[in-house]
């Protein structure tokens, strides 16, 4: 079966610290995600992804590891994550878990270790140090702080971070290694070999125990001054290696990036792109830029959004081209994620997110559900930071992180420890959505997204292995679907009209089909079996 079936994915985001708490101490856990399986499989999808959930001091939610090889106690144990993996495949569901590649805690015993040191390991150092503050090197400074960090202590001088202080980078080597700078090691120093021997230890532990898979964190950070020279080549080789060693072993095992895989001019190394929130492509669709502004993104309007002002342009360009020279590739497309907002965020309410979820389940994509946004979920601002979640002025993760709302109970059903001591704190408004309210209301956001995977999944012209024809780029937004099925949007409140040979409705809304022309009302949508579906 091989990795086939990555293409027939749809995926949910699980973040661990929110889903549900069985255990009354105001943090989701693994036993509160295998309690809800039934949940997840009501929606129709067929793999969880979840955040790290390994041992760490959460200085950055979970992506500051201190033991790969362990569930952190606060979800459960390594048996819990294989009784959940076995449990969710039982329904048809498979696991994948987030490898953090490029980094581990400071409280890693690996780290400490040569923290304690005197001076480099004889077998390798697996982390970057110098001694002095290099003058040439690498800059990136991430998110924001300067990328070297003085070292506490015994050992001198600095080492080298990949996104907090507190998240030491692993020492995969360096493009230009130089006399200059013996500190540089080269890619294959015994320092990077260990650590690419760490990272199979780590993926075969978890595919041994059942996961289907990984999403790897920051996947192009590891061989250090790539992006300012080679263009990532070296890291892509490492993925590279790594992947045909899986195929020996794991042949049915996904790698997916955390965003786009560089294109290197060789073969691609994981088995999918995925096109980032935070990024210009997914942005330019959905983020309206209430939830913040990270100083890389333009000020923009968004096209799925009330006032019309969007332009489809930027995405469409991004998905030419990863489809460039790669037609069948997986490219994932979510909801929204750990790091951003939510669909439903500022203004625009659950009641206008009809085309969104529509387009991010009949496009050509993976698509992927963040936990919450099935039932419409909103974006909190102005949440304390909260293990790290504000990375940026002005740019909080905790607002897309509260706790799932699951009924009408004390803290939403979500946990029955005391409000105070709940990871985050829940929506406070009267009318937050919950998985109760909604589970038997036919008009319901989670009546829709059941009904809208459910089409999915019957319906292999929606699926991503058919072709993408666009008719309409603009308001609305329309196009063909396996040379069968045509899908016309109108996400802004303003009318709109397509003149197009629309075919017999299988879903509409706000929509009037008269002599030739497809008339939509704001927030319209529909999706017809197409007869010729050509615009005239
Ligand atoms: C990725 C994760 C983000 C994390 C960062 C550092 O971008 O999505 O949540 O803070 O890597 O590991």
């Amino acid at each position: 079966m091989g990795r086939e079936w990555l293409a027939d994915a749809v995926m949910y985001e699980i973040y661990p610290q929110s889903f549900a708490d069985s255990n009354g101490d105001g943090i989701g856990d693994l036993r509160g995600v295998i309690d809800r399986l039934h949940h997840i499989a009501s929606l129709g999808v067929n793999v969880i992804w979840f955040n790290p959930c390994f041992a760490s001091p959460f200085v950055d939610a979970g992506y500051d590891v201190s033991d790969y090889l362990s569930i952190a106690p606060r979800y459960g144990s390594n048996d819990d994550l294989a009784e959940l993996v076995g449990k969710a495949r039982e329904r048809g569901i498979r696991v994948l878990l987030d490898l953090v590649a490029g980094h581990t805690s400071i409280e890693h015993p690996w780290f400490q270790k040569e923290l304690a040191a005197d001076g480099p390991a004889p077998e390798g150092d697996r982390y970057i140090w110098c001694e002095e503050l290099p003058v040439r090197s690498w800059t990136r400074d991430m998110p924001g702080t300067p990328a070297w960090v003085r070292s506490p202590g015994p050992r001198k001088g600095y080492y080298l971070k990949n996104f907090y202080d507190e998240q030491p980078a692993l020492n995969f080597g360096w493009v230009g290694a130089g006399p200059d700078e013996p500190w540089r090691d080269p890619i294959d120093g015994p320092g990077p070999l260990r650590n690419r021997q760490a990272l199979r230890d780590i993926i075969a532990y978890w595919l041994d125990l059942g996961v289907a898979g990984f999403r790897v964190d920051m996947a192009f950070s590891l061989v250090k001054d790539e992006e300012l020279t080679q263009g990532y080549a070296e890291t892509v080789e490492l993925w590279r290696e790594l992947r045909a060693w899986l195929e020996a072993g794991y042949p049915d095992a996904v790698l997916i990036p955390e965003g786009g895989e560089p294109r290197t001019g060789g073969s691609l190394a994981f088995d999918a792109d995925f096109f980032l929130v935070i990024k210009d492509a997914h942005a330019s669709l959905f983020n309206n830029q209430y939830a913040g502004r990270l100083p890389f993104q333009e000020p923009r309007e968004p096209f799925f959004d009330a006032e019309g002002k969007g332009s489809t342009r930027p995405f469409l360009d991004a998905w030419a081209a990863a489809r460039d020279g790669h037609p069948d590739r997986p490219i994932i497309l979510a909801t929204a994620d750990h790091d951003f907002d939510r669909l439903c965020c500022g203004p625009r309410t659950a009641d206008q997110l009809g085309t969104a979820l529509i387009f991010l389940f009949t496009w050509g994509n993976v698509p992927c559900l963040y936990y919450g946004d099935e039932i419409g979920m909103r974006y909190l601002p102005g949440l304390p930071n909260v293990e790290g979640s504000i990375c940026n002025p002005g740019y909080n993760r905790a607002g897309c992180r509260t706790p799932m709302q699951w009924d009408a109970g004390p803290n939403a059903g979500f946990s029955t420890a005391d409000p105070s001591r709940l990871y985050l704190p829940i929506d406070p408004a009267p009318d937050r959505p919950t998985v109760a309210a909604q589970e038997h209301d036919p008009e319901s956001t989670l009546a829709f997204v059941r009904k809208l995977i459910a089409l999915r999944n019957a319906t292999p012209a929606l699926g991503t292995r058919a072709s993408t024809r666009v008719i309409s780029e603009g308001y609305p937004l329309a196009y063909v679907r396996g040379e069968s099925h045509l899908v016309v949007l109108n996400p802004r409140r303003e009318p709109a009209t397509l003149t197009v040979d629309a075919g017999e409705p299988i879903w509409t809304s706000g929509v009037t089909v008269q002599d030739g022309e497809v008339k939509l009302d704001g927030f319209g949508y529909g999706i017809f079996t197409s007869r010729s579906a050509d615009a005239a």
